[in-house]
């Protein structure tokens, strides 16, 4: 059987990454799977259920094998994350407050074997694009084809600022960018699993570029590299 490359890009919060890869996985044909929305899924239960993931790590741990994290087919190649049976809604894995705490969520070590496995499940689609934080040192490290997106602190701040939704009413740029820098630092940081450009990864710095010169410059080396086999 042929080999199945994956394609998998990593870079810190509102880099551009989620927005290239949907598109480049549409460009190529591929399954996208973004799995921050899995780790804010997981956060999402934690803080349902009362939990503090700021202490209570334990309770974490204890409630992962009862629940039920996934994507599953949709409509031709989109897939539709669940939770526990029901499909994830943009209120839910996209709330400020879900964003405030995910990190903590993330940091856990039983919380990213947990979901690990999950990801590498999807390889088995078929062609995928799979962004994250680790999906090319971690979740895929032989994978064919890595992408490190990065984009100015200013940038990001403004692209987070311009999205609905994540942030609180009444937020600043300057008030957006302490946040973000806070979420970079913890993922960056973190003893496992941080957030760092795989040694083998394309840098692709977007501050300057259009989000169709990002998805065409990165379809463009992929397409070269599987016509290479
Ligand atoms: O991409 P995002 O901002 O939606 O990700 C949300 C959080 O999940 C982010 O702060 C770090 C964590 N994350 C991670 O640790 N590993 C991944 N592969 C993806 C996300």
């Amino acid at each position: 059987m042929a080999e199945i490359a994956q394609i998998t890009l990593d870079g810190p919060a509102a880099s551009g990454k989620s927005s290239a890869a949907k598109g480049l996985a549409k460009e190529l044909n591929a399954y996208f799977v973004n799995t921050g929305d899995m780790y804010r899924a997981l956060t999402s239960v934690v803080l349902e259920q009362g939990i503090d993931p700021e202490t209570q790590i334990e309770e974490i741990e204890k409630i992962l094998p009862e629940q039920d994290i996934r994507y599953v087919s949709g409509d031709g190649l989109d897939l539709l994350l669940h939770i526990n049976g029901s499909l994830a809604q943009a209120s839910q894995v996209r709330s400020p407050e879900v964003a405030a705490k995910v990190s903590l969520v993330a940091k856990i070590p039983a919380v990213r074997q947990w979901l690990v496995k999950r990801q590498r499940e999807a390889a088995g689609l078929g062609l995928i694009v799979m962004e994250g934080r680790d999906i090319g040192t971690v979740v895929f490290p032989e994978a064919k084809f890595k992408f490190y997106v990065s984009a100015s602190p200013m940038v990001r701040a403004q692209r987070r600022l311009a999205q609905e939704g994540e942030v609180s009413a009444g937020a600043t740029v300057e008030k957006v960018a302490a946040e973000i820098a806070k979420r970079d630092e913890m993922d960056m940081n973190r003893a496992v699993s941080p957030l760092k450009p795989a040694e083998d990864a394309v840098m692709v710095d977007t501050s300057d570029l259009s989000l169709e010169e990002v998805i065409s410059s990165m379809a463009k080396l992929v397409r070269e590299g599987l016509n290479r086999g």
